[in-house]
């Protein structure tokens, strides 16, 4: 079982949410999210003047997922949230111990 953490834009939330869709995934957990990459934050323009800004404004999607799902998810992701301008997004996938269903206390496979 594993973590699939995506930063995307917010204008490409429906985009990756059907695309996701698509593939059976239905279900995420989703955070507005600061943060900078290599560009170091964000130039954006206010009452036409440009400002430098400290961090850009970013969706972070979270899915559980079983590890067959994972490939056909990061595809998912990466054809429906690439533009393929500077400030995409990461995704990261990391290992998941347990997931519980509060609701059943279903565990694994059967929480999802
Ligand atoms: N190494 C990192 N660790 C944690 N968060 C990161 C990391 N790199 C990027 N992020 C997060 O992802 C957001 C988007 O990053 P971004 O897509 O700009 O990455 P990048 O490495 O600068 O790639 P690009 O050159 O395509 O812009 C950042 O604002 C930050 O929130
Ligand atoms: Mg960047």
């Amino acid at each position: 079982m594993k973590k699939i953490e995506a930063i995307i834009r917010h204008s490409l939330y429906k985009k990756v949410k059907y695309a996701l869709r698509d593939i059976g995934i239905n279900f995420f957990t989703m955070y507005e999210v600061k943060g900078r990459g290599l560009q170091k934050g964000d130039a954006i323009k206010y009452r036409g003047s440009v400002i430098n800004t400290d961090y850009i404004s970013r969706l972070q999607i979270e899915i559980i997922a079983n590890d067959d799902k994972v490939e056909a998810i990061v595809d998912a992701i990466l054809n429906s949230a690439r533009t393929g301008e500077v400030g995409d997004g990461k995704i990261v996938i990391s290992p998941v111990e347990k997931i519980i269903r509060i609701r059943t206390g279903d565990v694994q496979d059967n929480a999802l």
